[in-house]
């Protein structure tokens, strides 16, 4: 169950239109996390306007571009691995280029020149705009470089190219960078500094997503609770906004509710949350609009409190757990699932049983969950030893995963007898027959296809279940077709 978004969609990705006139082919790859995949649409669209059409074949490929994650040694591992398979290919084509784009290339820089010898450009998360000077340079036979992290940039004047897409769901990205600096966690090294996209273009890509047939949005950031427009800059530097700026602010429970009034009838999902930073606010405004669906990603890490404290999340377990207590209050119906680390340094048996009791206590629907993978750099990396032995790392966390499997297919059974509202992603992976969507808490809905299609949403009656899916039949369109 380790994953940071489906595994399917791990590796390469197209675009559904190409233009003639573009010459060169670029192979994208993205890893990790959605605001990777949301990150290499934005690079595929800046690429387009420099002569580049993408492409699904390796070998066909002018450029490769993989975007890469480095949230766990595993990730990186995974990525080194891949270059050996781009080395292959440019021995029979002399003229490829490599370029490394994301938290590998943020947190290795120039290093990874020198470590691995295939790769010709490294490109940050935040230097994207630079990728047509920086494929000038390597096409003149330079290698190129620039891992600059900026307080400002959130690509809020692109418009992304869709990559891979169903023609239903997208990503839209709202803040980049993290200010929390759990002490685990390589992403506010790898990716800078908090700053949030003006909410206008927010709103103008929500609607012309709309326009072209969307039905269904992911506003996307680490911390999305922790968004905040003042007129640009670093959440940081919010203190020395101006009375004005911080009488016009714009916060996530506000760009929610302008999101979901912009189009009502456009799904909104959001990801992720913070316990820290998740106000009540934006809990209220889920309630308000039945466009918002009702499903919040809400990691908790550890149950235990002197293991949240080591790392660095500014809440204890009983902060916690009134939080979900005061979600469930005003939203019955929301799943809430969650991110746990198993095995972070000098966690106990007792502290390990803190975890099993946290998710007894609140009963998931569903999680993801990790072994602790120390990272260079961060705090922990540098002031804590790692000194869980493997096996013991290893048997706890399939304690917590038995246990969450137990938790899904109970919060699954519950809808069991209902009749819910699903949006028509695709085809079923199990059966040419049915079609596959999500009712609003991300649960996997399947139903024979009869006369409707992609895009539409429509009203299943659920029957059956597995541990994870539901099954159904349509009884038709629901109110919001
Ligand atoms: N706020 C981010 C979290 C990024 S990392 C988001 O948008 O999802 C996703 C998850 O990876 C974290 O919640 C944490 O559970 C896990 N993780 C982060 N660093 C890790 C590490 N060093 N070892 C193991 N798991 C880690
Ligand atoms: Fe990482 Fe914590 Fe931010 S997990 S992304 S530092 S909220």
């Amino acid at each position: 169950m380790e994953k940071t978004i489906d595994e399917s969609i791990q590796g390469s990705a197209i675009r559904t239109k190409n233009d003639n006139q573009n010459k060169r082919n670029l192979y994208i790859e993205s890893y990790g996390c959605a605001m990777n995949f949301s990150d290499s649409e934005i690079v595929a669209s800046i690429l387009a306007e420099e002569g580049f059409n993408t492409t699904p074949y390796l070998n066909d490929a002018d450029l490769v571009l993989v975007n890469t994650c480095s949230i766990r040694d595993k990730a990186e591992q995974t990525i080194r691995k891949r270059l050996l398979e781009y080395n292959k290919v440019k021995k029979t084509r002399p003229h490829l280029k490599v370029g490394v784009l994301g938290c590998m290339a943020e947190r290795l820089k120039d290093k990874l020149l020198d470590e691995e010898n295939i790769v010709d450009m490294v490109v940050g998360p935040d230097a994207y705009k630079d990728l047509p000077s920086l494929i000038k340079e390597v096409d003149s036979g330079r290698d190129a470089v620039n891992v600059i992290l900026s307080k400002d940039e959130t690509y809020g004047d692109i418009a992304p190219v869709r990559l891979n897409s169903n023609g239903v769901t997208a990503f839209v990205s709202i803040t980049r960078g993290c200010d929390n600096m759990c002490t685990f966690c390589v992403v506010p090294f790898t990716r800078g500094r908090e700053r949030s996209r003006d909410p206008h273009s927010i709103i103008e890509e929500v609607n012309e997503l709309w326009n072209k047939g969307f039905k269904e949005i992911t506003l996307l950031g680490q911390n999305v609770d922790s968004y905040l427009w003042y007129g640009g800059g670093l959440k940081k530097d919010y203190v020395k906004a101006s009375e004005m700026q911080k009488a016009t602010a714009v916060d996530f429970a506000q760009l929610l509710d302008m999101v979901a009034m912009a189009q009502p009838k456009m799904r909104i999902r959001f990801s992720t949350s913070n316990p820290q930073d998740m106000t009540m606010d934006v809990v209220r405004t889920m309630a308000k609009h039945s466009n918002i669906c009702k499903h919040i990603h809400l990691p908790v890490q550890s149950g235990s409190n002197r293991i949240l404290r080591k790392m660095n999340r500014l809440h204890t377990i009983e902060e916690y757990f009134q939080l979900i207590d005061n979600i469930r209050e005003i939203l019955p119906e929301c799943a809430i699932s969650q991110d746990i680390i198993a095995g972070f340094p000098s966690e106990t048996e007792e502290d390990h049983q803190d975890t099993l009791n946290a998710l007894q206590r609140v009963q998931y629907d569903f999680g993801y969950m990790y072994i602790y993978s120390e990272r260079p750099g961060t705090m922990a990396g540098r002031k804590m030893e790692d000194d869980v032995p493997e096996p013991t790392k290893k048997r706890r966390l399939s304690e917590i995963i038995a246990l969450q499997r137990a938790h899904c297919k109970i919060r699954t059974e519950e809808h069991l007898g209902k009749t819910q509202e699903v949006l028509i992603e695709g085809t079923s992976k199990k059966s040419e027959d049915e079609w596959m969507g999500r009712n609003s808490q991300s649960t996997v809905v399947v139903f024979p296809k009869e006369n409707y299609k992609i895009g539409d949403f429509v009203n299943v009656e659920i029957t059956n279940c597995t541990s994870a899916t539901l099954m159904g039949k349509a009884i038709g369109y629901s109110d919001n077709n």
